[in-house]
């Protein structure tokens, strides 16, 4: 009997059939959840959230100042903040180690969702597309990425969004950040300092001091912290920069080569991922403001409580494309988070504050992630693994290796995890905290380990120009915790911290799950769910029940390898028994991704990002009319938003 497993409440609802590919399309261009509950779409990109902002044209028309005021795109992780301040730290502490009654019978239905904006589509975001590009557009889809914090309440049986709300607030490409912790103030963070206008990027011609920086980008997963913040994860901030065959404007003190071989293991390019950005604002040209891109690529710490407050950077946290961070507090009151760097063949992090949680006064917190030990996993192919340490002056993090210090260590982590030896991984994305409930007491860790089609098929000597391994040509042969090559489907990983503390340097793992479709026989393809079948887990959440849930994000057009999985999808696992089961099917060319609740569990948020999305960027809305086909909003433009998932009977989502 499930229900009486250790720290897992059960999972009450049956299983929904995947949404397949009929015909020339997918069956429905829905979300879909099971009998018994409903899904409603709460806010969808350019609803007003803050107060002034107009209501969104289906034409996209609108420029950069009424997006500033409107929900960005794109949404991605997500996080709900009980609107009572006085409860907030309470809430994330004792979502760790709280039992599991006590808590269930105190709803709180009005909160503030913190929402990240991953990436725009700029056929869908602007009416003429993106060509030819102009400051307009750059300014528009800059306003379009960031963090919306939007304040959302239950009015009688509905949860609404309130498109006046004091605390409603835009984070975008170009708000005005501090850089904190080990690396602010560094000479490699003192990029040209613009005036950022409306109408254009006007080069100062003075350089940031180091502890300023503008804006945020690519802002995937997330996390959030006890004291009641939220945390923002830059990901692939290296597509936003590009340059026009410029010559590298050497900065005083820092070595070109030494520039370059940072940009190309981080890798930016001429080109960049497409935005254009580089063309009309030049902050985003790698090569006549080549340190830009060393104030992207941290942890962004905002307080949603405090609409004035300044996002910070924390750099403590290192500099890689962050997925989420996620915390733990152990029994002792010491903080981690647990992290993951998104590319083939990266790296699993952790993060450990100096120092302890102070419960009972929020302030006391404020800082704790500016001072801490940054490490980076080894997965040994016993079972066991190591927390190898990123500390100036240690394993060969030297000046006559390229680190001068620890602000380098952390500007150029990437590179001194390279040298220390962890383990490359199938493109860790999630992060997610089992909670230590009803009997339950290991710290355990699970991340997605989302795809990697370079693995296993040349050895890992093939290194980078630059001399480093990861990213790029590297191919690593398979091991233990990496196991299969050509790792279509993808896997879930998961550790136990020695000793039940986050101090500890060691660990053991094993493998939760590989994904896969049970129809194939090829034995990197068939994986070993039992249950429902899913490919590509990318969002990885435990709810305070321990019921875990994967999302996922593959193609999402129910062809080729997806042809028995079909669209995206939201499952529920059981992390004793490893049984899933589909929740929830997605529209066409989509990912679903974000997920959290209202402390009772009774209300699920989720995002559904880049409806039709085909990668035809000339003709992109062809495959999807979501959420209009939802019956949200207007025909013609499919449109990411967030959707609220509750119950019929007013249960707790997934429970008995
Ligand atoms: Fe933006 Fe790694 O997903
Ligand atoms: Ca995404
Ligand atoms: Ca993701
Ligand atoms: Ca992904």
């Amino acid at each position: 009997d499930i229900r009486k497993s250790k720290g897992f409440a059960g999972i009450g609802f049956k299983s929904i059939p995947p949404n397949l590919r009929v015909g020339d399309r997918l069956k429905n261009d829905l979300v879909s959840v099971p009998a018994g509950y409903t899904a409603k779409v709460l806010v969808a990109w350019g609803d007003p959230i803050a107060s002034g902002g107009p209501t969104w044209l289906a034409n996209a028309s609108q420029d950069a100042a009424a997006q500033e005021k409107q929900f960005g795109m794109h949404a991605d992780g997500m996080h709900y903040f009980p609107l009572s301040p006085g409860n907030v730290v309470g809430r994330a502490v004792s979502s760790q180690a709280r039992s599991l009654r006590g808590f269930i019978n105190q709803p709180i239905n009005n909160g503030l969702l913190c929402v990240n904006h991953e990436y725009t589509q700029e056929s869908i975001l602007h009416s003429d597309g993106l060509d030819p590009v102009s400051i307009a557009k750059v300014r528009k889809s800059q306003a379009a990425h960031g963090v919306s914090v939007v304040e959302i309440s239950k009015q009688g049986k509905e949860w609404k969004y309130n498109p006046n709300s004091p605390y409603g607030r835009r984070i975008t490409a170009n708000t005005e950040m501090r850089i904190s912790g080990p690396a602010a103030g560094d000479p490699l963070l003192k990029s040209k300092k613009f005036d950022i206008r409306p109408d254009g990027s006007v080069d100062t011609g003075r350089f940031n001091d180091g502890y300023t920086a503008y804006g945020t980008v690519n802002n995937c997963a997330n996390g959030y912290t006890p004291w009641g913040t939220y945390l923002t994860c830059e990901e692939n901030w290296n597509g936003y920069f590009g340059n026009n065959g410029e010559a590298l404007v050497s900065t005083p003190g820092i070595p070109d080569a030494e520039v370059l071989a940072g940009q190309n293991r981080y890798g930016l390019s001429a080109s960049g991922a497409g935005y254009k950005w580089h063309q009309a604002d030049p902050r985003f040209n790698n090569r006549t403001n080549p340190l830009e891109s060393h104030s992207f690529g941290w942890v962004v710490e905002i307080d949603p409580y405090d609409p004035q407050s300044k996002p910070v950077k924390r750099t403590a946290l290192g500099r890689f494309k962050h997925e989420s961070a996620q915390v733990v507090v152990d029994d002792r009151n010491n903080v981690a988070f647990y992290m993951g760097d998104d590319e083939r063949n990266e790296y699993i992090y952790k993060f450990v504050c100096s120092q302890r949680l102070n419960p009972g006064n929020r302030n006391a917190n404020r800082d704790l992630l500016d001072n801490g030990v940054l490490y980076v996993a080894k997965f040994n192919d016993n079972g066991t693994g190591q927390w190898i340490p990123l500390v100036h002056g240690q394993r060969g993090l030297t000046a006559e290796n390229g680190f001068k210090n620890q602000a380098e260590v952390l500007v150029k982590t990437r590179q001194a995890a390279d040298r220390v030896g962890a383990t490359m991984m199938d493109r860790p994305e999630w992060t997610a905290v089992r909670p230590r409930i009803g009997g339950y007491k290991e710290i355990e860790v699970y991340c997605t380990l989302t795809n990697n089609n370079r693995r296993g098929t040349t050895p890992v000597s093939i290194n980078n120009a630059d001399g480093s391994t990861g990213a790029g040509s590297a191919r690593p042969p398979v091991n233990a915790a990496n196991p299969r090559p050509d790792n279509r489907f993808g896997h879930i990983i998961r550790w136990r911290e020695d000793g039940r503390t986050v101090t500890t340097t060691t660990f053991t793992w094993d493998i939760f799950l590989e994904a896969g479709d049970k129809t194939r026989t090829e034995s990197n393809l068939q994986g070993n769910i039992k249950g429902d079948d899913l490919s590509s887990p990318d969002g990885l959440w435990f709810d305070d029940f321990g019921r875990l849930w994967i999302q996922t994000d593959h193609a999402g057009d129910g062809t080729g390898d997806l042809v028995n999985i079909g669209s995206n999808t939201m499952s529920c696992a059981d992390p004793n028994t490893k049984q899933v089961r589909r929740f929830l099917t997605s529209p066409t060319d989509c990912e679903v991704t974000g997920i959290t609740t209202t402390p009772d569990g009774k209300a699920m948020f989720i995002n559904i990002q880049h409806p039709g999305d085909s990668g035809d960027t000339l003709n992109p809305t062809k495959t999807s009319n979501w959420p209009a086909s939802q019956g949200y909003g207007p025909s013609g433009r499919p449109r990411s938003a967030t959707v609220v998932i509750t119950r019929i009977d007013g249960g707790v989502i997934g429970g008995l």
